[in-house]
């Protein structure tokens, strides 16, 4: 089968193998043939080595973790699927899975769930890490409520797209960060205020907000804590929590770990299912150009996912 795979960790080193195994099947796995992998930034972080914390890389690694598919064998002990389902979630090899940017995969039972019935494969996969990652923060980590005021950062990306829709859903009020051009787009997620990051000061026009979402890090995540009440929240999907600045404006951080299972997975697709959660698709690339796909991931403000055809 084809896969695509590094050899070494870099920017440019996915190449196309064809002569790949098919995974063997094992206790408390599925083997799935991969309808379509989605593409998030973690895919090019685990490509260059940041995610690998100095550790040698297992070579060829096929990469990607998001996909959905129809299960093709089941292993023993799998309770909740057989033959013929369609599912969705992650294949991630950090997790254990053998990689999504593939023909076929194998992955944990508790990875993934049945795919939401209104979402096409295209946007099936290219739900779960984002829309995962919205649903924990917003509904859990921040527990957001009805007539709250949330600052989303990265408002036209992938979680950031998600958690505006879920926020709304909830009746918060809702800001977000993005660029100009991303405006209208914004609009028909639902977002109430739109700051224009590469010329406005977000931190100058709100105040007294309940919550902050940071999907961007650094400097962006450090102002955030201005815009906070008293005992108001901030969690982010790429800082540990600042007790300096947590102490100086007397509110609660978090740095969010995404783990993706089964029951988000569930809740998500209904959501989904619903109509509460759309995806716009920014581009499609064919498995032959993945290393392209993870390029354009990088580079390409990218509105809304990326998403690879596989079959
Ligand atoms: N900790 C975890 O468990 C975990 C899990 C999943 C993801 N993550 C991380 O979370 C981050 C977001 O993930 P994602 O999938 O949403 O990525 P994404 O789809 O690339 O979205 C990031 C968004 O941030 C926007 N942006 C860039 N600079 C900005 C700024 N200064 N102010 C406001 N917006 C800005 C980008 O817009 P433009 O390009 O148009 O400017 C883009 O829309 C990534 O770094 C990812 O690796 C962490």
């Amino acid at each position: 089968m084809k896969a695509a795979q590094i050899r070494e960790y870099g920017e440019d080193v996915v190449e196309i193998n064809t002569d790949v195994g098919v995974p063997d099947i094992s206790e408390g796995k599925v083997i799935v043939k991969v309808h379509a992998a989605g593409v998030n930034p973690f895919d090019w972080k685990i490509a260059q080595g940041y995610v690998s914390k100095g550790k040698a890389l297992t070579a060829p690694m096929t990469i990607g973790g998001d996909f959905t598919g129809i299960v093709v064998d089941v292993g023993e002990g799998v309770d909740c699927y057989k033959k013929g389902d369609v599912v969705y979630g992650s294949a991630i090899v950090l997790s254990g899975g053998s990689g999504a940017f593939a023909e076929y995969l194998t992955t944990r039972e508790d990875l993934i769930s049945h795919k939401p019935k209104n979402a096409n494969n295209i946007e099936a996969a290219a739900l779960p890490l984002a829309g995962v990652s919205a649903l924990d923060v917003i509904t859990s980590k921040i527990n957001l409520k009805k007539g709250q005021k949330i600052l989303i950062h990265g408002g036209s990306g992938g979680i950031g797209s998600m958690a505006i829709q879920i926020s709304k859903h909830i009746g918060a009020y809702v800001a977000t960060t993005a660029r100009k051009d991303n405006t209208d787009y914004l609009k028909t997620l639902g977002a109430d205020e739109i700051i224009d990051y590469r010329n406005e000061k977000f931190e100058d026009k709100l105040h007294d907000y309940d919550a902050v979402f940071d999907t961007v890090g650094s400097d962006t995540y450090k102002r955030s804590f201005k815009v906070l009440k008293k005992g108001g929240m901030i969690v982010s999907m790429l800082e540990q929590p600042d007790t300096e600045l947590m102490g100086k404006y007397q509110v609660n951080a978090v740095g969010q770990s995404t783990r993706i299972n089964s029951d988000d997975l569930k809740k998500l697709a209904e959501l989904y299912d619903l109509g509460v959660i759309t995806v716009n698709i920014d581009r499609t690339f064919p498995l032959d150009r993945a290393g392209e796909a993870l390029k354009y991931q990088r580079e390409g403000s990218v509105k809304g996912k990326v998403v690879i055809k596989i079959d």
